[in-house]
């Protein structure tokens, strides 16, 4: 029998879900989980999501290099904002990452009671999530990181992107995972023409980053997938097949 894969719009939609036994897929393309993907594979040896900013900063004295970022910017105090041009050519390899971010590392927070997995997905690492999850024989729930409750349009498009990736091997279960898979569709051509129009992608603008949104609309720039062991983010390698 073909396992079911549905999507949650937003952290604040999430109690409406069911959880239990899920393999939980956490996006949030700009830019905490690019972020994060990027980090893991170029060396960091974990990363710690922390959804508040004062337990972060506490893990500097315990050794780990903290990484925080609101409304956009590094957040105060924190050298490391939230870039993933930050981590390319292997520049923190070895090290150990407390990360906090406004939307995704409390999306990663509420997806852990009851899942049987947490993975973090990102347009970089498409194929090798779809890959991995074809191969696990569970229900799938994409959860997406939106924006302070709110839905958001690149999250989103990626849910469109991972079903329309896996729509052969699993049941589409909910409405909204229709929607996504057919708006990715659609614009799978020009991703970046399509979500230029998205709010956080202006608000990037704004402060001057367009690099992060470039970069992270790549596809498939590494063949990872990010898993949460214990309360680490984790690199495993995936054979494309
Ligand atoms: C978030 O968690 O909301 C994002 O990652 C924000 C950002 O990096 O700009």
């Amino acid at each position: 029998m073909k396992k079911n894969i549905e999507v949650c719009f937003s952290p604040a939609l999430i109690h409406l879900h069911d959880i239990n036994d899920k393999i939980v897929v956490v996006v949030d393309i700009f830019r905490a989980t690019s972020t994060m993907i990027t980090a893991l594979s170029n060396g960091v040896s974990s990363i710690t999501p922390v959804a508040d900013l004062e337990t972060c900063r506490s893990m500097k004295a315990e050794g780990y290099l903290i990484a925080g970022e609101r409304n956009g910017q590094p957040a105060d105090g924190f050298l490391l904002g939230n870039s993933p041009l930050t981590y390319l050519d292997n520049a923190f390899a070895g090290q150990k990452i407390a990360m906090t971010t406004t939307n995704g590392t409390l999306a990663i927070e509420k997806s852990k009671s009851g899942a049987r997995e947490i993975l973090i997905g990102a347009f970089i690492n498409l194929s090798a999530t779809a890959q991995y999850l074809k191969t696990q024989n569970a229900d799938i729930l994409i959860h997406c990181a939106g924006w302070k409750g709110k839905f958001n349009l690149e999250d989103s498009l990626y849910a469109g992107a991972l079903v329309s990736a896996l729509a052969e091997d699993f049941s589409i279960a909910c409405d909204g995972a229709i929607a996504m898979k057919s708006l990715y569709e659609t614009n799978e051509s020009d991703l970046q023409g399509f979500l230029s129009q998205a709010s956080h992608a202006k608000r990037l603008q704004n402060h001057n980053i367009e690099a992060d949104i470039d970069f992270c609309l790549q596809l498939d720039q590494y063949m990872i997938i990010g898993k949460l062991k214990g309360q680490e983010l984790v690199a495993q390698p995936i054979k494309i097949e």
